[in-house]
């Protein structure tokens, strides 16, 4: 899969034609969350579960938020620190390749029913479910829930601007696109990263070939928003040819109100 290309095109997708995933796409998904390994050496696991082929009847409510899916990926991993951030690196891998199959998917932290989907999943002692997300044919019809999203254009939920989330050499010193190269495909990727309530409390601090991780804390998903700014900055850079690797620092520049995580420093 094209990943610049197939985070520009992901959205949320909250309408579903109500028809059940295609026996070619049970298998391409299968296949790959089969091969799937969660970075940052932790434990995490996607379940695909289909309504229709569970040989009874099910229920995956949504609460009213998803309407017409029939089939739902579920995040399931083990507790330990760092654990969310790495599990949600790797769902939204799987996300994006679903999005490359012209799939919908719809990151769901709250509005959907544990204990209905904890009856479709054996849950090992240390593992916890804390996302899902539906899959399926988007259909053409709006949610009424849509209907109240501040949106950048017709399909894109709006963004904050490059320098509110990117800095060089100190926070008080936005980024600029020219200054940010050749970081700034990788980063525009993480403006463009889905996070709970559209949030978007990531920020990055670049000094030279390191580019320094923060997050504003935030009850909930603050840890699974930054995995998945970490996905979309590492697999461009991987497609751009930018070598580096994640590392958490001893030393880093602190900041009063933002929380440090990690750091991404360029090969020499
Ligand atoms: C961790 C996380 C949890 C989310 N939980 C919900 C949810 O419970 N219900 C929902 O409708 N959308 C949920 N979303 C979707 C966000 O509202 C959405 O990603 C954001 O508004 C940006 O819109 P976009 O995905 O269309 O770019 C969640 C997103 C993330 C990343």
């Amino acid at each position: 899969m094209n990943i610049i290309e197939t985070i520009r095109k992901r959205r949320s997708v909250r309408t579903y034609t109500g028809e059940p995933l295609r026996d070619e796409h049970i298998a391409q998904i299968k296949q790959f969350i089969g091969q799937m390994k969660p970075p940052f050496n932790k434990k995490a696991r996607v379940e695909l579960i289909c309504m229709d082929t569970a040989g009874e009847p099910i229920k995956l409510g949504t609460y009213g938020w998803v309407k017409g899916a029939r089939d739902f990926l579920a995040l399931i991993y083990e507790d330990a620190p760092f654990a969310d951030t790495a599990a949600a690196y790797m769902f939204e891998e799987v996300l994006l390749f679903c999005t490359s199959l012209d799939l919908g998917t719809c990151w769901l932290g709250g509005s959907f029913s544990r204990s209905d989907f904890k009856k479709q999943i054996i849950l090992g002692p240390d593992e916890k479910l804390r996302i899902v997300s539906p899959v399926g044919y988007p259909s053409d019809r709006q949610h009424f829930i849509e209907k109240y999203i501040v949106r950048a254009d017709k399909n894109h939920v709006s963004r904050k601007a490059f320098g509110e989330l990117f800095f060089v050499g100190n926070f008080e010193t936005p980024l600029t696109e020219s200054a940010a190269e050749p970081f700034f495909t990788p980063l525009e990727m993480v403006r463009l990263a889905p996070s709970a309530n559209n949030k978007q409390e990531w920020r990055v601090l670049r000094q030279n070939k390191t580019l320094h991780f923060y997050k504003n804390p935030y009850p909930m998903f603050d840890t699974i928003d930054m995995g998945i700014a970490l996905c979309h900055f590492e697999l461009t850079c991987k497609e751009l040819g930018i070598e580096g690797h994640f590392e958490e620092l001893k030393d880093y520049p602190a900041n009063d109100s933002l929380k440090y995580v990690i750091s991404w420093i360029e090969s020499l």
